[in-house]
């Protein structure tokens, strides 16, 4: 067992420049402008993380140094990128729900005068990786080293770097999310008010997906109806009304979209990747273009699905499927998500986020640090670099709920893991906000640049309604504390289609939590997955059983049943009952 000693620091206080200011954008934290500002006037701070780890379990050390007024009590709060667990603590006391820690002052170290230090330290378990949390706050100000005259609890770990703000509107801004309003697509926004109840939620911002070539222009479909990219564009124009207005497409088009299943097949061939760039990525980067010296902030969406698929369903794996090994010997996957970045990314108010799966799909260790490694191999193919991936997606079109709050990966009950658990099955991941947290530092340590942001797909990961949980399930066994306790209610991890009781989930939001761009809606809800049999259509679309509710399954779904709605429609087309459910569902509750 190797013994690893790692310092990480938060926000350089003016006795720690230099080397430590280093040290913190090497993990990621914010390499923080020290004020002109005199100390002494306001609230700051900053925090030294260090860590004995030796695999399995570490000892912390944390220092906290007071760059503002005296502070007289104080409370250290932030969420663990991992499933780490505090056993013990010491020099203060402390509360663990999830990855949330808050740590408060022993009755002898409340008072910090301006520049003074206090420490304290804790022993913990964890398993796969023990990233260094990604940011701090003190009595609720964020520890970035700064002194800020007006605390801002602004969570944002990684503050645009540029300290003076350039007016020209195509200069890509850290969170594209902050200070803008999100595009509202007229489309779902009719099919949704057209709902009984549906006027709730209408006017929420959801995704422009442009799954076929003949969406570009507007092709009448059931799934895009009239509106081709430039309609929206000018529309989103209009919505912006001079301000800053982010607007979501969905690149979705790879050859061979979508190989480890049927229900979302696409019309080009495996073979046709020339297709992909001419005719489809190049008319809508002549598109974008146009629109580049605007307000519009625009997000692209990329592939959904497709990178992971090309880890976990190729031979060697007991959920190959043949299609996703032609994908990963042809590299076209690759290729296409590379040249998508690349050519998106050339236009200067385009922020391009790669899909990442979700924490059932990637959370397990075997597939969290490969999936990092193919997107940064794609991020570096067909012209792509690593600085034209502004963030990650997690959770598109999923249903893995966002915050487990009755269970976590550190616990034992009767002496046997939560890990061990048939629900958790070994996932280092129990929810999505400590995935996308935990992924976004992985990818960093890969290469991708520091002030990457993630954004989580909430659309339908509500799971509300008369049967969500209140507290903890029963300590009879480990299975029925876990069943008992958790929010997502589906039979099994590996079911995404149509999953019956599922609900909205958070309403789209800027900067949540740390190292999180948004939750945003980026599948349509009322959308279906794919149909429940076999329909005729022209759009390249097979039937997919998972979608059928009498499937009893196959190996990516544990041999379990689909837990799929019945009469669903063909994948992307309006599904009423679908989208009644979620409103009934929806968590938060809608008002
Ligand atoms: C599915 C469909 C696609 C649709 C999308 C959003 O992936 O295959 O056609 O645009 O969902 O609803």
């Amino acid at each position: 067992m190797s013994r690893i000693h790692r310092a990480a620091t938060f926000g350089s206080s003016r006795a720690r420049r230099g080397p430590a200011a280093l040290s913190a954008l090497v993990v990621g934290a914010a390499l923080a402008i020290v004020p002109s500002t005199p100390a002494g006037a306001d609230a700051g701070c900053a925090v030294d993380y260090t860590v004995n780890d030796w695999g399995s379990g570490f000892t912390a050390n944390v220092e906290i140094t007071n760059l503002g007024d005296a502070v007289n009590g104080w409370t250290l709060e932030w969420s663990f990128p991992g499933n780490q667990q505090i056993t013990n603590l010491w020099n203060g006391s402390h509360t663990q729900s999830g990855a949330n820690v808050a740590v408060t002052n022993a009755g002898y170290n409340g008072s910090i005068p301006t520049d003074g230090s206090v420490s304290f330290g804790f022993n913990a378990n964890y398993s796969g990786s023990n990233a260094a949390p990604l940011a701090f706050e003190l009595n609720g100000v964020l520890c970035d080293g700064a002194v800020d005259p007006d605390p801002d609890p602004d969570p944002d770990p990684d503050p645009d770097p540029d300290p003076d703000p350039d007016p020209d509107p195509s200069d890509r801004v850290d969170n594209p999310y902050v200070g803008a309003d999100v595009y509202v697509n007229p489309i779902w926004s009719a099919n949704a008010a057209a709902e009984p109840g549906g006027a709730a939620v209408a006017d929420e911002p959801t995704g422009v997906w442009l799954d076929r070539i003949g969406a570009i222009e507007g092709n009448d479909s059931p799934t895009t109806g009239s509106m081709g990219l430039r309609d929206h564009l000018d529309e989103a124009l209009e919505q912006a009304d001079g301000d800053p207005l982010v607007f979501q497409v969905v690149i979705y088009n790879l050859p061979g979209r979508d190989c480890a299943a049927l229900a979302s097949n696409g019309e080009l061939g495996p073979e046709e990747i020339d297709r992909y760039k001419n005719e489809y990525i190049d008319p809508i980067a002549d598109i974008l273009a146009d629109y580049e010296d605007t307000e519009l902030r625009v997000v692209a969406t990329i592939e959904i699905d497709s990178l992971p698929n090309l880890v976990t369903n190729v031979s060697g794996r007991p959920t190959a499927t043949p299609e996703c090994d032609v994908m990963l010997a042809n590299g076209n996957y690759v290729e296409g998500v590379g040249y998508a970045l690349a050519s998106l990314g050339a236009i200067g108010n385009v922020y391009n986020y790669v899909d990442a799966g979700h924490h059932g799909w990637i959370g397990w260790e075997d597939n969290f640090t490969a999936s990092a490694q193919i997107f940064y191999q794609a991020a570096n193919a067909a012209g792509a670099t690593p600085s034209d991936v502004h963030g990650f997606i997690a959770n598109t079109a999923n249903y893995s709920a966002l915050k487990e709050d009755h269970f976590a990966i550190g616990q034992t009950i009767g002496g046997v893991p939560v890990r061990q658990s048939s629900w958790v099955d070994w996932n280092n991941y129990v929810d999505e906000l400590g995935f996308a947290q935990g992924l976004r530092q992985e990818l960093v340590s890969q290469g991708f640049p520091s002030g990457i942001g993630m954004l989580i797909d909430t659309s339908r990961n509500g799971w509300g309604g008369s049967d969500r949980p209140t507290g903890p399930g029963p300590q009879t066994s480990v299975d029925a504390y876990v069943d008992g306790g958790r929010y997502d209610r589906r039979i099994h991890l590996g079911n995404w289609c149509n999953q019956s009781g599922a609900g909205l989930g958070e309403r789209p939001q800027a900067a949540p939590e740390p190292g999180i761009d948004a939750y945003v809606w980026m599948k349509p809800p009322g959308e279906s997955d794919g149909s429940s049999e076999l329909i005729d259509n022209d759009e390249g679309k097979g039937f997919d059983r998972m979608c059928d509710p009498t499937y009893e399954g196959n190996a990516r779904n544990g041999n379990s049943m689909s837990g799929a709605l019945p009469d669903a429609p063909v994948a992307g087309h309006w599904f009423s009952a679908q989208f009644q459910e979620l409103l009934d569902n929806a968590h938060p509750p809608l008002n």
